[in-house]
C-alpha cells in the first residue's frame, strides 16, 4: 500500500490532488469520480451577492485562457442554503474559497460557515479582476498577517491563504500568512493579462483585463512555489498549468505538499482522478512508499 495522504492543519486528505476554485462545481461529479481526489474548492463566496463583470468573461490564449468573472456568487446565506448541500453530498472534502472587501467581511463569512460540514477555507487575497475585493489584502505582508490572524480566531477549521503572483516579492507574503496562523498557502492565482481583437481594436474581455491561467503559466508557477517552499514551514499547495501527473510531480519535487487543477477541468473534467492515478503509478514504479518521500526531494 502506498500512502499518498497529506495533512493541512488537522485535515487529512487521501491524496494531494485538489480541484481549484472557480473551475469546478458539484456538476463535476457527472464526469469524474470525485472520491478519487483529495478535495474540491468552491468558487469564491462573498458576504453579499456579487453580480460579476461584463461579458465576454473568458477568452482563449496560446497555451491558456484569460478570465474575468468578477467573483460572481449568490452571497454567503444563499450559498449555504442552495449550493453547499450539493457540494457536501459529494464524496470528497469541500474547501470554501472566501473573498471580501474588509477584514470584517472575511471574518463574518468564516464565522457563518464555521458551523457547517465544510473541511476548511481558502482565503482569496489575490483576485486580479475586482478592485477592493481581496487583492488589497494580498500585497502588504503586515496587512495579510493581521487578516490571517483575525480569521484564525474566527474559525477552528484549516485556513489556506491563496497568494498572487502579481507582487514584487512573494516570500514576505508567504511568511506573513504563516506567522498569522495559516495552515497552508496556495499559489499561484492568475497573472494579469490582456488580449486585443485587431479587427475592432478592442479588448476581448468586457472587463478589459483578466487573469491568465493554463499550461502557459506553469513555469511561472513552479518558480513561485520554489521560492515560497524555501521559506515556509507550512504546506505549500502548487497551482498553475497542471494538466497531467508529470506536471503535478514537478510541483511536489520542488516542495509543494499538494497541487490544484484549474484550467484543465474545462477541457478534461476527469483530470483530477487521472492525475491522482498517475501519481500512484509513478510511486509504484519508483518504489516510493509514502508521498512524503517525493515532496521537496529536488536535488539542487
Ligand atoms: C476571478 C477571480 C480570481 O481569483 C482569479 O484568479 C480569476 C478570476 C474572477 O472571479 O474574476
Amino acid at each position: 500500500m502506498i500512502d499518498l495522504s497529506i495533512k493541512i492543519g488537522n485535515l487529512k486528505l487521501k491524496n494531494p490532488v485538489m480541484l481549484a476554485s472557480g473551475t469546478c462545481g458539484p456538476e463535476q461529479a457527472k464526469f469524474a469520480k470525485l472520491e478519487k481526489i483529495g478535495a474540491i474548492i468552491t468558487k469564491s463566496v462573498t458576504l453579499n451577492p456579487t453580480i460579476g463583470n461584463l461579458p465576454p468573461r473568458t477568452t482563449e490564449t496560446v497555451g491558456g485562457m484569460l478570465n474575468s468573472i468578477g467573483l460572481e456568487n449568490p452571497g454567503t446565506e444563499k450559498f449555504i442554503q442552495d449550493k453547499l448541500p450539493d457540494y457536501l453530498a459529494l464524496n470528497t472534502p469541500v474547501i470554501v474559497n472566501v473573498a471580501a472587501q474588509s477584514q470584517e467581511g472575511y471574518i463574518t463569512v468564516a464565522r457563518k460557515l464555521n458551523d457547517t460540514d465544510i473541511s476548511g477555507f481558502e482565503i482569496n487575497v489575490s483576485c486580479p479582476n475586482v478592485k477592493g475585493l481581496g487583492v488589497e489584502f494580498g500585497k502588504d505582508p503586515q496587512v495579510l498577517e493581521e487578516l490571517t490572524s483575525k480569521i484564525r480566531k474566527a474559525t477552528s477549521k484549516p485556513i489556506i491563504i491563496k497568494l498572487s503572483p502579481n507582487v514584487t516579492d512573494i516570500q514576505p507574503l508567504a511568511h506573513a500568512a504563516e506567522n498569522g496562523g495559516a495552515d497552508a498557502v496556495s499559489l499561484i492565482n492568475t497573472l494579469y493579462g490582456l488580449k486585443i481583437n485587431l479587427e475592432t481594436k478592442t479588448p476581448e474581455l468586457g472587463n478589459i483585463t483578466g487573469g491568465l491561467s493554463g499550461p502557459c503559466i506553469k513555469p511561472v508557477a513552479l518558480y513561485y512555489v520554489y521560492k515560497v517552499a524555501q521559506v515556509c514551514k507550512i504546506p505549500v499547495i502548487g497551482i498553475g498549468g497542471i494538466i497531467n501527473y508529470k506536471d503535478a510531480l514537478e510541483f511536489l519535487v520542488i516542495g509543494a505538499s499538494a497541487i490544484q487543477i484549474g484550467t484543465a477541468n474545462f477541457f478534461n473534467p476527469n483530470t483530477g482522478p487521472e492525475i491522482a492515478a498517475g501519481i500512484k503509478n509513478y510511486c509504484e514504479q519508483q518504489g516510493v512508499k509514502n508521498i512524503q518521500e517525493l515532496i521537496g526531494s529536488r536535488k539542487f
